[in-house]
């Protein structure tokens, strides 16, 4: 199984942007992290980053006849992006969203999510633990 795990904005800056509810650890850390991951459970993982909405629609647009499934969290554009929602759609893979945080108990602007209704699970509050949770619900 193919996954293509895609990261939102300011994902890079993990480890330095508010560590109080994002942790120390680094966006790289989460790579190493979602590949040891997916190794363990068999399932082939391309990791992507951007902080910007078109690319990642066209990431998800191109993951058509190359992966199997998606895990994606989109980050602030969970909560704004009907382009990223209509790219998942248009591709019809099954897909996971994660957040590290617990999106529900914050900001209730954070509680709005265009994305899931395109996924077939929200996974949120595990921290890096949920990507891999979320490959285990598509596998
Ligand atoms: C996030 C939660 C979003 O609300 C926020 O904009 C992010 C990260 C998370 O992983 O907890 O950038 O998706």
């Amino acid at each position: 199984m193919k996954i293509r795990v895609i990261n939102g904005p300011n994902l890079n800056m993990l480890g330095i942007r508010e560590p109080e509810i994002y942790g120390r650890e680094t966006y790289a850390d989460l790579t190493s992290f979602i590949l040891r991951g997916a190794a363990e459970l068999g399932v082939q993982a391309e990791v992507f980053q951007s902080n910007h909405e078109g690319v990642l629609v066209e990431y998800i647009q191109q993951a058509l006849g190359k992966a199997d499934a998606i895990v994606i969290n989109p980050a602030a554009y969970t909560h704004t992006s009907v382009a990223i929602l209509d790219a998942l759609k248009a591709v019809g893979l099954p897909a996971v969203e994660v957040h590290l945080s617990d999106v529900q108990a914050r900001e209730e602007f954070r509680r709005v999510s265009y994305s899931s209704r395109a996924c077939v699970a929200v996974v949120a509050g595990l921290g890096f633990e949920g990507y891999k949770k979320a490959m285990e619900i598509l596998l």
